[in-house]
């Protein structure tokens, strides 16, 4: 049965509400992640590793969590991270993402491999008519025709910036989805099946399935810069060490979203708060030229705080939205963000602050991830 929406008080209960009435394939979608899901893990307990060091008897009364986000002025440091197939868990699919972006003016990043058309995401932001902002994440496909008219697509609609995703030259192995698959295959009488990231033989040559390029580098991001234009800026998401980190910063791109795709592409690669770390240490510059985005295992709005700290201009949540529109609609979504921002209210009153403004390293302790 579905749990009533009044009584789920934080991330993880809208994950159990949705559990519940997700079907096999939605969950396995969405909950898995690579390999033996070692990143996941990792970007979930990484958060409870760091300290804040509190400062007391200030007066906190007045808060303001206001900032800009990839130019868009944004009522609160998080947004909606891109997710593919928000129909699995509901009929209106991303529709709930938009209301809900658009309703507490945070951003919502739409992915390439959205169920719902960017035509339709962006026709309902404009209905709305009330704060919020739509990126379009990209998807590098194979055929640089295709994403050149992807880009150009999402320009023509007024998205606002684009976030190229650029840890998937292929898809990572998640064993949960192919268990899925594999079972479905053997139900329909079928014998094999063939998973989107395997290598097949087909005569003399290996290709590589999946829909993406897997020739992707540095070089292309000109031309893809060059077909977007000046409507907006550009984030290369997916990045996980200082060295890149830098490389993108050195190259003139103003924007960096760290991450690791959720655990859901290489395992084993370290939390997207661990890169923001290893950014402080060995190129702390990027900072002051870039605004530094990242996600990753984030359920708490002391989670946001936490990286804000330390130079994070705001947060990602991806499976915390895809839980709550399945479980609740829209109503689920709009309860998801005011969750995250009451909670990250809340922590500011009890750190100390009363704007992002005043945010500094020295708010928390990452002694414990220092010393790794
Ligand atoms: C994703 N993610 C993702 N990223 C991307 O660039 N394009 C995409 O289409 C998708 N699709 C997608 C589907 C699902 C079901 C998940 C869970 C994730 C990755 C996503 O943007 C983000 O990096 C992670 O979800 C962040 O981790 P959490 O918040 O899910 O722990």
């Amino acid at each position: 049965g579905t749990t009533p929406i009044a009584l789920c008080l934080n991330l993880h209960d809208l994950e159990s509400a949705a559990k519940k009435v997700l079907t096999k394939r939605g969950w396995s979608y969405y909950s898995s992640a690579s390999d033996d899901l070692l990143s996941h893990h990792g970007n979930l307990s990484d958060w409870s590793r760091i300290t804040f060091r509190p400062r007391v008897l200030r007066n906190v009364k007045a808060v303001s969590m206001k900032c800009n986000l990839l130019g868009h002025q944004s009522n609160l440091p998080f947004f909606i991270a891109p997710a593919a197939l928000a129909r699995l868990g509901h009929p209106d699919g991303e529709i709930c993402l938009a209301r809900g972006a658009s309703r507490f003016n945070i951003p919502y990043g739409v992915s390439t491999a959205s169920s719902v058309s960017a035509e339709d995401l962006a026709a309902c932001m404009q209905e709305q008519a009330a704060g919020g902002c739509l990126w379009f994440q990209l998807y590098v496909k194979k055929k640089e025709s295709e994403t050149r008219a992807l880009i150009r697509r999402a320009r023509a609609l007024g998205f606002k910036a684009l976030l190229i995703t650029v840890d998937t030259p292929v898809v990572g192995k998640r064993e949960e989805d192919d268990r899925h698959k594999a079972e479905e295959a053997l139900a329909a009488g079928e014998a094999t099946f063939a998973r989107l990231g395997d290598n097949v033989a087909l005569g003399e040559d290996f290709v590589l399935r999946g829909p993406f390029s897997s020739t992707l580098d540095w070089n292309d991001l000109a031309w893809m810069k060059e077909e977007w234009g000046d409507v907006g800026p550009i984030c290369l998401k997916g990045i996980a060490t200082a060295e890149d980190a830098k490389m993108a910063s050195d190259l003139g791109f103003e924007n960096i979203y760290l991450s690791n795709h959720g655990g859901r592409q290489l395992d084993s690669v370290s939390s997207s708060l661990r890169t923001l770390l290893e950014i402080r240490k060995f190129c702390p510059e990027v900072f002051d030229r870039c605004q530094v985005f990242v996600d990753g295992g984030c359920r708490r709005g002391s989670d946001v705080l936490k990286a804000l700290c330390l130079g994070a201009k705001a947060v990602g949540f991806g499976r915390p939205f895809m839980y709550a529109l399945s479980a609740y609609g829209t109503e689920g979504v709009l309860k998801a963000i005011q969750m995250i921002s009451d909670e990250l209210e809340t922590t500011m009153r009890l750190l100390g602050v009363t704007d992002l403004s005043q945010l500094r390293p020295h708010m928390v302790n990452t002694r414990e991830l220092d010393a790794l």
